[in-house]
């Protein structure tokens, strides 16, 4: 549904996004991760059309961005970073203003009003004019706005920004809930949130696409993707620490903790092996005495940091 070609971003000299090509299908949440000013909203913003790419293009749901841009932009519902919406309306009066805008008439604009306030809990808020709204409400108007014409792809720029911990559960609640049907890429700088809604993510850092694949996939980049944590009560660190490294496909061991006799280990694999049987055997045939075992299944924060510094 979404096919970006070769994307390329100036400002001036600076490359701001470049060169990014990447697809998305009907039904997949896509989570567009990377570091402050590495180039989400930029790509985002290209894609509806609210600036055009200095070179590249793509193709939403069939249309072309620069060929056919008003069939373009009529796919996609976008929620801006930090929720821009007019001040001085109220929230009825927005809504009923962007229902308009996208081409809804009597009835069907009622419709669309209704289901929109009613996604979004806005009830209580729409006599109230957007500048009177806490941030969390003004982030949630703007949400609306973006899904109120039902539109079959959604670009959200950090749609759980200022949202307190509900309605952050509520909002990926609901960005699953439309998914099947939909093809939505959100950015987010909350990795638990990639794992709540998202089926892949793509990294950006410095305008480029560093990883892409599923939350697992991710986790498989992880130093610590099936490594084993232990603790054993009968055997001094040095010891256990040259049994382990003598394994097979045995990277590394780090002693974590060592008190009364007592330590906490974790042997770390060469490429992603998997170790534990290999682990627990040596801890058998030692006759060790294990009080505590765990696999590691790696962590997105430590693949984030990787991909991104380099
Ligand atoms: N209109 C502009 N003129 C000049 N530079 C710009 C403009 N818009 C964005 N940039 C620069 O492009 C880079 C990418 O910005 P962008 O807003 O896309 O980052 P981001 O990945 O969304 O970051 P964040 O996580 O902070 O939202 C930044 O260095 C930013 O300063
Ligand atoms: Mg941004």
């Amino acid at each position: 549904m979404i096919q970006v070609q070769h994307l390329v971003k100036l400002f001036g000299n600076f490359r701001a996004v470049d060169d990014i090509t990447f697809e998305v299908q009907k039904g997949e949440v896509l989570g567009f991760l990377g570091p402050n000013g590495a180039g989400k909203s930029t790509t985002m913003r290209m894609l509806t059309g609210f600036f055009p790419p200095s070179s590249g293009t793509a193709v939403i749901n069939g249309y072309d961005i620069l060929k056919d841009s008003l069939n373009a932009r009529r796919q996609i519902g976008y929620l801006p970073e930090n929720a821009p919406v007019y001040p001085d309306m109220t929230v009825e009066g927005y809504l009923k203003f962007i229902a308009e805008v996208r081409g809804f008439t009597g009835s069907e604009l009622k419709k669309k009003f209704e289901r929109a306030v009613e996604i979004c809990s806005l009830e209580k808020v729409l006599p109230q004019t957007v500048d009177t709204l806490s941030k969390g409400y003004k982030q949630r108007v703007c949400f609306a706005q973006a899904i109120l014409p039902d539109p079959p792809v959604l670009i959200l720029d950090e749609p759980t920004d200022g949202l307190d911990p509900n309605q952050k559960f509520e909002v990926r609640r609901m960005i699953s809930g439309m998914a099947e049907n939909k093809c939505i890429i959100l950015s987010t700088h909350i990795l638990e949130e990639v794992d709540a809604v998202c089926t892949r993510a793509i990294i950006i850092a410095n305008g480029k696409i560093v990883a892409n694949g599923s939350p697992n996939e991710l986790r498989k980049k992880s130093s610590l993707y099936e490594a084993v944590t232990l603790s054993l009560d009968n055997v001094g660190a040095e010891e256990a620490k040259s049994a382990f490294m003598s394994l097979a496909n045995v990277a590394n061991t780090e002693v974590l903790k060592e008190e009364n006799g007592a330590i906490v280990i974790r042997v770390l694999p060469s490429g992603g092996n998997v170790i534990a049987p290999a682990v627990a055997e040596e801890i058998r045939r030692r006759n060790w005495r294990n009080t505590q075992f765990s696999v590691e299944e790696g962590r997105l924060d430590e693949v984030f940091r990787n991909v991104t510094r380099q």
